[in-house]
């Protein structure tokens, strides 16, 4: 990538200034001293300090919490060692990109990164880095919004070094690319620009977003490892109130293509009206659900077997997610075929308790009846727990076996299909361990 000195300063304002200020008295406590102490070390070194990057651009916005990213004009080695004892820090050191990700021991987590170039031997690999200037370290970065660093030490806050007119951007809601191959160079930048305009609500600047547009038609996701693609794709849909438009948009711009090569455009749209579906029916209970499997499982549910397994290979899925996407289409089947048979609670129960809770949600958002169970598995039927355990029925005088589970089990049942109030589980636990309860005569759900 070519890089050029970066042109001065924006004229600082007094407003600007001001502004700055006030941001800067916003931060946490934690981050202020962060900064201050990182100040002083550099400062005992002789090194220039740098916050760089989206944290600055997010302390300019306003946000509520801010990454802390610096950068060193010098030895990133003996600065990160330093800082690591003034804060008691521990860190990892990644040599290859001269960074260093450190931890306090209050938790505050933080990248420190020596001012480099980077040249991309060819497109879409990682970069080779080499020591330079804050100045060409900026240049080197995927938007105008995020080209934007605060000078720590020698001299500490005063104005935003902004060489490439990132507040400007920041005001009008503008997403801009510094230079025409950055797209090329690090095709990953595609799914950056799809979600930092749904974040922010910016819109892409026309040259972007031809750019943009050649980069895909192009190819240049295909050449992204399954490693970085997977990751990339991962952080555009890890926010749960953006996930529903940024996947509309990933379909609109032919990037979902990219992934899954020759998804028809029925099935994309198809995919993303069952992602927005299964996110809104599941919006008041599942803050645990992840955006990201679902949607990839929203997609799944598009393909057969084989592009399926080709889809979780080319995102380099793995547990969990693999299981999903793979598995997932054939276990919602089964489920519903099982709940076609007019079941009791407790036998819907049974059907769904080993389903993955994005696998619900999508039965979930379906209009069939197994919605319903679907729903109530999430809502009432997991999370039931009982007052009693394997303990209360040993201490009742129960000997130790598996009778003891066999009777929790039943009274479980029993309370999903709601034959026993709660206050009643002992009991019901210990005539069920004896085979006395009554309602044993009906067929038990397997
Ligand atoms: N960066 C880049 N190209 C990328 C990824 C990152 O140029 N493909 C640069 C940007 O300057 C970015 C910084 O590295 O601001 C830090 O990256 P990251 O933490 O991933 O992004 P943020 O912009 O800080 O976004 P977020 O607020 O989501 O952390």
């Amino acid at each position: 990538m070519k890089t050029a000195a970066p042109a001065a300063s924006n004229p600082a304002t007094s407003d600007l200034e001001r502004e700055l200020l006030q941001r800067f008295a916003a931060l946490s406590a934690d981050r202020r001293d962060l900064l201050a102490r990182s100040a002083e070390v550099a400062r005992g070194l002789g090194s220039s300090l740098y916050w760089v990057g989206g944290g600055v651009r997010d302390l300019w916005l306003g946000a509520d919490t801010v990454d802390i990213d610096l950068v060193v004009e010098g030895d990133v080695a003996s600065f990160s060692e330093r800082l690591a004892d003034c804060l008691s820090a521990t860190g990892v050191r990644a040599s290859q990109f001269m960074t260093v990700e450190l931890s306090t021991p209050e938790g505050l987590r933080f990248d420190l990164a020596a001012a480099r170039t980077e040249l991309y031997p060819h497109p879409a690999s990682l970069p080779v880095v080499a020591p330079a200037s804050i100045a060409e370290d900026l240049f080197r970065r995927d938007f105008s919004i995020n080209c934007l660093a605060l000078p720590l030490a020698p001299d500490f806050g005063g104005q935003i070094i902004d060489p490439c007119g990132g507040l400007a951007d920041i005001a009008d809601g503008r997403l801009r690319i510094l230079h025409a191959g950055s797209f090329r160079d690090d095709p990953t930048r595609l799914f950056r620009l799809v979600e930092f305009a749904a974040r922010f609500k910016f819109r892409v600047e026309e040259a972007t977003a031809s750019a943009a547009e050649s980069a895909i038609a192009g190819g240049a996701v295909e050449q992204l490892s399954s490693a970085r693609l997977g990751a990339a794709l991962r952080r555009a849909l890890e926010r749960r109130e953006l996930a529903g438009r940024i996947l509309q948009e990933l379909v609109r711009l032919d990037l979902l293509e990219s992934v899954v090569p020759g998804l028809s455009e029925e099935d994309g749209a198809a995919a993303c009206a069952r992602f927005a579906r299964a996110l809104s029916a599941t919006v008041d209970w599942t803050p645990g659900t992840d955006p990201f499997r679902l949607a990839m499982l929203a997609l799944s549910l598009e393909l057969d077997d084989d592009r399926r397994r080709r889809l979780a290979r080319r995102v380099d899925l793995v547990a969990t997610d693999l299981a999903v996407v793979v598995e997932g289409p054939a276990r919602i089947r089964e489920a519903m075929a099982r709940l076609q048979a007019r079941p009791s609670a407790s036998q819907a129960h049974l059907a769904l308790r080993d389903l993955f809770v994005e696998e619900l949600a999508v039965m979930a958002s379906d209009s069939a009846d197994t919605a319903r169970w679907a729903l109530q598995e999430l809502t009432e039927m997991r999370p039931l727990r009982l007052s009693i355990g394997g303990r209360d029925l040993l201490a009742a005088g129960l000997l130790p076996g598996p009778e003891v589970g066999r009777a929790l089990e039943r009274t479980l049942r029993a309370r999903i299909d709601g034959r026993i109030p709660a206050a009643g589980e002992l009991e019901f636990a210990l005539r069920a361990a004896d085979g006395l309860d009554p309602d044993f005569s009906r067929r038990e759900p397997e």
